[in-house]
Parts: structure tokens; sequence; C-alpha cells
């Protein structure tokens, strides 16, 4: 199976067409209309999807068609993300060459030839990221808001667990630090540590930067605390600045290396490896969000909190915006994993598994039976919070309407599944007191429960799948091929876009009002095209193809794009890595 995988990638298309950018993948024809695939080797393909290897080689496809769709060899990036949705792909990009380091090396062990094959496929995946460290416009969005800034830290950082995983995998009792070349003058070739290694410390100090940058907004002026969203707007306090603080901030605790490669300069600053300033921050960003409750009756992460500006000399959080995103569900539980891991405190995991479930819950998937609480067919499934059907859907979903942002963000929610649930690792911190029968007993619950989630992953695997065009790209809506006919718009969707208190600003804007401010900020956007074959056939637009094919419903409003593909990739990987 990782055989054909590989084989087939070298071959065709990966490492020819992404990472030497020689020619583009001839023209696969227009997007193919909801259930009825053209190819039909991509619809066996999703009938196959449910088992094993299935599953990796679906993922590794989504990755092959991400970056030979949308990356841009001779400039390092993706064109068509914005910053911070780069920063993204980025992030999952990397997570993915983690599952791969790991899945090649635990099947069969193999030839010279394969493995030379396999450290090939990865170093050329590798090669992209760190060429996307350079194509990434780190000055732009330095000047952005702290969100912003945050999802460079998470990226990067996931950039270095990969390069360790991979050097202690493959070249194991090579240690490395940042004061040194992988491999030095006079030293026995065994005890090089894998090249990649190189930028390691590279990596860390663009992550250590954005902390550094981000960690401004950290106000306690207003709320008692807490992250602000944006430093040219009104003040708002929302869930996402503060998610990314925490995990961010755990994470940097985590894996920032003991960097002494300017040696006087880092020790005056403090920047060593686990450094107790990232601790604190963690812990007291994640008591704030606990303390201002930012979740509603459903379990489920709301937006964010303004400070009511009628009421003079106010400083608390008190106007709450009740809108409910998918990535608000995601980001903070790589920081309640952290926090577990670092503390050996059982309640992060046990409040992050609530959290799960309440998504679970709200997507209108019973964990105990395992099946959609509504039953398929019969029409538009009813919304129940966060999707419908079981599975996982942001109000713009169903109505084409999602902005460049919304397009990322169910990528991100399992992005961060993923990162939770992997397996407890064993205890290594030295410092720490445990208790070994407890941390057993969590360690099995933890296995366990992350276990439970997989049908309703696998029912989210099954929907997204059936979204991709002949092309292999993923659609936004993946409860598309659910639907009985129509098209549906923000009136029939039957979602409440007008609820009180709630303002889908990610997808619309801020309005501008007493409660908003005068400043109005608008989601990213950018013309959607495809690079490579901007490069052969000059650039298309997505949305004027779009507009010719209504009846695929993930053809409408921006369409399939670098973000949703991210997306399916996210998703897949999260699928593979539970089971
Ligand atoms: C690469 O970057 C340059 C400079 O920004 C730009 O002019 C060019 O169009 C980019 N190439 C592609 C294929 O996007
Ligand atoms: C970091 O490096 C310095 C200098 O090499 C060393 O003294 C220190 O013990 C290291 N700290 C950790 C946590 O590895
Ligand atoms: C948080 O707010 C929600 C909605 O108002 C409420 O149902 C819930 O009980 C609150 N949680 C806490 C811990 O106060
Ligand atoms: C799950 O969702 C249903 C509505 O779909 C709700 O009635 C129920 O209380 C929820 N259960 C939990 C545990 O949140």
């Amino acid at each position: 199976m990782l055989r054909r995988l590989l084989a087939g990638c070298l071959a065709g298309g990966l490492l020819v067409q992404s990472v030497a950018a020689l020619t583009c993948p001839p023209d696969v024809g227009g997007p193919v209309v909801g259930r009825t695939p053209v190819s039909t080797e991509l619809s066996g393909r999703a009938a196959a999807a449910a088992n094993g290897a299935e599953v990796l080689e679906d993922a590794f496809y989504a990755l092959a068609v991400l970056q030979d769709s949308y990356f841009v060899a001779v400039n390092g990036t993706w064109p068509s993300s914005i910053d911070w949705t780069g920063a993204v792909v980025e992030t999952v990009v990397s997570g993915m060459l983690t599952t791969l380091t790991r899945s090649l090396s635990s099947n069969n062990p193999g030839s010279d030839v394969d493995w030379k094959q396999k450290e090939n496929l990865i170093s050329s995946v590798y090669a992209q990221v760190v060429h996307s460290f350079f194509g990434q416009d780190a000055l732009a969005i330095a000047n952005q808001a702290y969100d912003d800034m945050l999802w460079v830290v998470l990226g990067w950082l996931e950039a270095t667990s990969f390069v360790r995983l991979h050097s202690e995998l493959h070249y194991p009792g090579t240690g490395h630090d940042c004061n040194h070349l992988p491999i030095q003058l006079g030293q026995a070739m065994q005890t090089s540590s894998w090249q990649g290694y190189s930028w390691l410390c590279t990596f860390a100090d663009r992550a250590r930067a954005f902390w550094d940058l981000a960690s401004v907004g950290w106000d306690t002026k207003l709320c008692h605390g807490g992250m602000t969203w944006n430093p040219r707007l009104t003040p708002y306090k929302n869930a996402i600045t503060n998610e990314l603080w925490i995990s961010a901030s755990i994470a940097m605790y985590q894996h920032f290396p003991n960097d002494t490669f300017e040696p006087s300069w880092a020790a005056a600053k403090g920047f060593a490896a686990k450094d107790p300033v990232y601790l604190a921050a963690a812990v007291e960003g994640y008591s704030w969000l606990k303390g201002v409750n930012m979740t509603n009756q459903q379990g489920l992460y709301v937006d964010g909190y303004h400070i009511d500006g009628t009421k003079p000399g106010n400083v608390e959080c008190d106007q709450r915006d009740e809108t409910v995103y998918t990535y608000n569900q995601g980001v903070i539980l790589t920081g309640q994993r952290g926090l577990w891991s670092v503390t050996g405190s059982a309640s992060y995991l046990e409040e992050g598994h609530r959290l799960i479930k309440s998504v679970i819950n709200a997507t209108g998937w019973d964990l105990g039976k395992n099946t959609p609480v509504d039953p398929p067919g019969g029409g538009l499934q009813p919304w129940r919070g966060i999707g419908r059907g079981g599975i996982l859907e942001d109000q713009c979903d169903a109505s084409g309407t999602c902005s460049q942002d919304a397009q990322a963000f169910k990528g991100i929610f399992f992005h961060h599944l993923t990162a939770f649930c992997a397996p407890i690792e064993p205890i290594v911190d030295d410092g720490m007191t445990v208790n070994m029968q407890k941390y057993r007993n969590v360690e099995a619950t933890h296995a366990q429960t992350c276990r439970a989630y997989l049908g309703w992953v696998k029912h989210n695997v099954d929907g997204a799948l059936e979204t991709r065009d002949g092309a292999g790209r993923f659609g936004m809506w993946w409860g598309a091929g659910a639907r009985t006919s129509g098209v549906l718009t923000e009136r029939d969707d039957d979602i409440s876009h007008m609820a009180p208190k709630s303002t889908d600003y990610r997808n619309k804007g801020t309005p501008q009002d007493k409660i908003w401010g005068e400043n109005k900020w608008e989601p990213g956007s950018k013309t959607v095209k495809l690079p490579c074959h901007g490069l052969a056939n000059g650039p298309r637009d997505l949305r004027r193809e779009a507009s010719a094919d209504p009846a695929d419903p993930n053809n409408r409003g921006r369409g399939r794009t670098v973000e949703t593909q991210v997306g399916g990739l996210a998703l897949l990987r999260a699928y593979w890595e539970l089971s």
C-alpha cells in the first residue's frame, strides 16, 4: 500500500511538480457536481477510505493536491492564502510531516531503496516548509492583530516538533544544539544529526519573535486580564486570541530549544529552554479564560467580550458576543493538552474532553449510539449549534457565504483535535512527582475517550471526501452530500443569522456601531487563483467558475481554495492519527 503510494507520488506528481515546479499537472477539467464525481477512481477511493492505510493514502493525496495545486515553488508561498491562513497551511503541512515520518518508519523498515525514497519524499515536503519560511511575509504579520501573530508561533513550533521527531526516529542518539551544524567536520557520519536540524533554531527564533510581539496584547487594565484581539480597534477580548495565547505559550515552554547561538545576548534576555515565563503565561491565560466564562449553554466557546462603553469608567468584560465558530472550539485543545503534559493536572484533559463532547453533541451526533441524532434523508437536517447530521459546520457553509478566514476554521479544529488526542507521552520531566497508578489511569482513560470520537470523525471524513472535485480538491461544506435539493441561502439554511448579540464579523466584517467602534474591520479576502494553472494557462478565477456551476454547493462563494484543501487534509490526518 505504502509502496504504491510512494511509487505514485515519486513517479507522477509531488516531487516533480511541486518541488521543482518544472511543470504543472494537466488540467483535469472542471469541478464535479455534488454526489456524482466524474472520476470513478476518486469515488472508489472515497468508498475504500473507511479502512486502514487507505486513510493515510487519502491524507497523503490531500497533501499532494494541496502542494501541487496551491504551492508556488519559485516563491515558497501559497499565494492565494492570506498571511494568517498561510501560517495555518504551514502548520498543517508540518503536522502531516510528523504523521508521515512516524507512519513510514513503523511500516516495514524495507530495503535501502525504500528508505531512500521515503527520506526523499519527506525531505521534499520539508524543503517546501523551509522555503515557506522565506516566503512568509513576517514584516506584514508583525503589524497585524495579535491572533495573526500567534498562528505564526504555532506554525514554526509545529515544524520544530517534526524535525525533532524525524531525527529521533531515523538518526537516533545524535544530539544537536543551535551552536553547531548538524554535520561537523571531522565528525563520524554516524553521529551526525539529520540535515533538517539546520533550520530548527531558525524556526524557533521566529516563533519566539512573534510570541514576544504578541505578548504586548496581554492587558490587565480591562477585564482583569486577557489578550486584546486587535490593537487598532475598540478593545475586544475574544476567544481565539486568548486560546492562541494559551496554546502558543505552553508550546513555547514545551518545545522552544535551548537557544544558545548568541550566548551572551540570549542569556541576557533569558532565552532558555523551559523558560517559566511561558508556563506562567499559559496558566494565567487559561485561568482568565475560564473565569470570564466564554462558553454557552451547549458548552461551546462563543466569540468574545466587549467592554460596555455606555457605563462610565467600566472595565469589565460584560457584553458577550454569542457567535459560535468552529475554530474557537479547537485551538484551546492544544493548550489543554500541553498544560496537562507539563503540570500533570488531569483537569486540563477532562476540560478538553468535555469541550470535544459538547462539539460532537452540537453537530447532532449521539456519541453513545455512534450515530447522527437526526436520521439522514428527508431534506436538510436541523441545525444543532455547530453542525447538523453529525457533521461539523460553520454558519456560512450551507449558504456558501464563507469568507477566506472562515474557510480555514474547520481544518484548525481538527488539527488541534489531533494534537489533543496524541498518545500520552512517557514521563520524562525530572522535577515532577507523579503518582504512577493515577498517571496510568489518566493515560488509559484519555486513549479510550479519544477512540470513542472515531466514529464521529469518520462520519465527517465520509462527508468531506464526497466534496472533492475531479482534481481532488476538497470543498467547504462537508455536509453538502446529505442535502436533497435546492440552492440554500441564509434564509433557508435553518440557522438564525440574526440571533441577538451575535455578530458574524469573521464573515461579514464588524458593524460600525457603538459596540464595535467606528473602525470597520473586514475579514481577509484575496481573489482565488490556482497558481499552477495560472502559470500554464493564465490566471483562473474560481469565482467565475463557481457562478458557472451553481449546482455544486461547494462551488459557490469562494469555492474550493487552499483553505478548504487544508480543511480536508487536517480532517483526514485526524482520522488516521486517532485510529
Ligand atoms: C513570485 O513572486 C514575485 C514577486 O512577488 C511575483 O511577481 C510573481 O508573480 C510570483 N510568482 C508566482 C508564480 O506567484
Ligand atoms: C542550556 O544550555 C546551557 C549552555 O550550554 C546549559 O548550561 C544549560 O544546562 C542548558 N539548559 C537546558 C535546560 O538544557
Ligand atoms: C457561562 O455562561 C453560560 C451562558 O450564559 C451559562 O449557561 C453558564 O452557566 C455559565 N458558566 C459558568 C461557569 O458560569
Ligand atoms: C446534546 O444536544 C441535545 C440537542 O441536540 C441537547 O438536548 C442535550 O442536552 C445535549 N447534551 C449534552 C450532554 O450537551
